[in-house]
């Protein structure tokens, strides 16, 4: 009997962790996302994330774990914490933004932004 308590409690652990992760993961945030760059003469880049996340998986950009939704946020660190690159490399340093390293990858294959244009749009 204390043997089947036991099995009880730990299958009922299990299930719990994951119904909590299956939650936490299920927060995909905005479709689209529209992020303004003030000293790019205010332009708009439109940025199709649910489209992304077809392409590749999360930890590819939330590379610090998407555990805590509220810290995904690219700015809540760069620019902000200083073991941080600055924003700007965060989102177009050539070897290392998530960004420009696919797309560069993707040149010729498909729309995927090359030019400051591009993505800094009026
Ligand atoms: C793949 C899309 C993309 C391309 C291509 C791109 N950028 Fe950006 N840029 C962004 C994003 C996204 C941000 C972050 C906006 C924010 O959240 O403040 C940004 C921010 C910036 C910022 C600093 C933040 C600000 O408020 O202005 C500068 C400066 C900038 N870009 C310049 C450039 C220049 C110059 C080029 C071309 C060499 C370029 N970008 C190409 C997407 C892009
Ligand atoms: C190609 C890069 C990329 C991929 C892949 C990606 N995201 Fe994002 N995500 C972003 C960017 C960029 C932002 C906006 C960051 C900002 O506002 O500074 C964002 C924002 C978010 C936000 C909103 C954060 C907030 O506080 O506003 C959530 C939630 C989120 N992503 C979850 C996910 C999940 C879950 C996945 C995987 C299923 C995923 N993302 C895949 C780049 C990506
Ligand atoms: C919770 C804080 C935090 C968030 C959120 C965050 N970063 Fe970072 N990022 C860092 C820190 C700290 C570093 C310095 C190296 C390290 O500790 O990984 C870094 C390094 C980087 C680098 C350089 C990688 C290298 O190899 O040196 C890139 C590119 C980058 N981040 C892009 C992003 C993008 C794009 C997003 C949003 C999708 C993002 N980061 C969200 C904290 C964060
Ligand atoms: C795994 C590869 C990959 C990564 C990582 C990636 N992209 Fe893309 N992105 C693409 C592809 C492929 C397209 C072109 C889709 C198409 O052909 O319509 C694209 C298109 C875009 C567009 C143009 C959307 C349009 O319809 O005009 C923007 C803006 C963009 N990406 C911004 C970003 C930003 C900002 C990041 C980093 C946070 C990022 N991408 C990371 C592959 C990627």
């Amino acid at each position: 009997m204390k043997k089947l308590v036991t099995l009880l409690l730990v299958v009922g652990f299990v299930a719990g962790s994951a119904f909590v992760a299956m939650a936490v993961a299920q927060d995909k945030g905005p479709a689209v996302i529209k992020l303004e760059a003030k000293k790019m003469g205010k332009t708009v880049i439109t940025f199709p994330h649910a489209d992304h996340q077809t392409r590749t998986d999360c930890i590819t950009c939330h590379h610090k774990g998407t555990d805590d939704p509220a810290k995904m946020k690219c700015s809540s660190c760069h620019g902000v914490d200083k073991a941080a690159p600055n924003l700007k490399k965060a989102y177009h340093d050539k070897k290392k933004s998530p960004c420009v390293t696919c797309h560069k990858a993707e040149k010729g294959k498909s729309k995927a932004p090359q030019k400051c244009k591009d993505c800094h749009k009026k």
